[in-house]
C-alpha cells in the first residue's frame, strides 16, 4: 500500500505540518534538478543551507506539538529528527570530499528517508494528536 503523505486537516497545527512537508520535499526536488555541473559551490551551499533551515523549522514545529500533547513517543521521534539533522549537516562536507554527484545521491537518499518518516513516524504523531483532541 502506498504511503499517504498529505491529508486534508482543518486543524492549523496539522495544516502547518503538511505545508512544511510539501515545501521541503519540493525544495529537495528543485535542488536535485539544478544543472549541478553548471552552478558554483556558493549556490550549492546556499541552497543546502536554505533546505537545512527549512527542515529545522519544521522539526521544531513537530517537537513543539509533541510537548503540547505530552506525546509518549517523543524521544524516539526526536531521535529520528536528530538523525536527519546530522545527515543534512554532512552534505556540504560530502560535496568537498566526494564531489557533486555524491552530494546529490545523499540528498536523494534523504528524500526517501523523509518520505518514510512522514508516512510512518509523523503519521503516528498525527493520529495521536487527533485522538488527543477528540477526548
Ligand atoms: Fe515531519
Ligand atoms: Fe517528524
Amino acid at each position: 500500500m502506498p504511503i499517504k503523505l498529505f491529508n486534508i486537516h482543518s486543524d492549523p497545527n496539522l495544516q502547518l505540518i503538511d505545508t512544511q512537508h510539501r515545501e521541503y520535499l519540493d525544495l529537495i526536488d528543485a535542488f536535485t534538478l539544478l544543472p549541478i555541473d553548471d552552478i558554483g559551490i556558493s549556490r550549492i551551499l546556499e541552497t543546502m543551507s536554505f533546505i537545512e533551515n527549512h527542515a529545522e523549522t519544521h522539526l521544531q514545529t513537530e517537537e513543539g506539538i509533541m510537548d503540547l500533547i505530552a506525546y509518549p513517543e517523543k524521544d524516539y521521534h526526536i531521535s529520528e529528527h536528530n538523525c536527519l539533522r546530522e545527515n543534512l549537516a554532512l552534505i556540504p562536507a560530502t560535496y568537498y570530499t566526494h564531489g557533486k554527484s555524491s552530494c546529490l545521491d545523499m540528498l536523494k537518499y534523504l528524500k526517501k528517508w523523509i518520505i518514510s518518516h512522514i508516512g510512518h513516524t509523523d503519521s503516528r504523531l498525527i493520529n495521536y494528536y487527533l485522538e488527543y483532541y477528540k477526548k
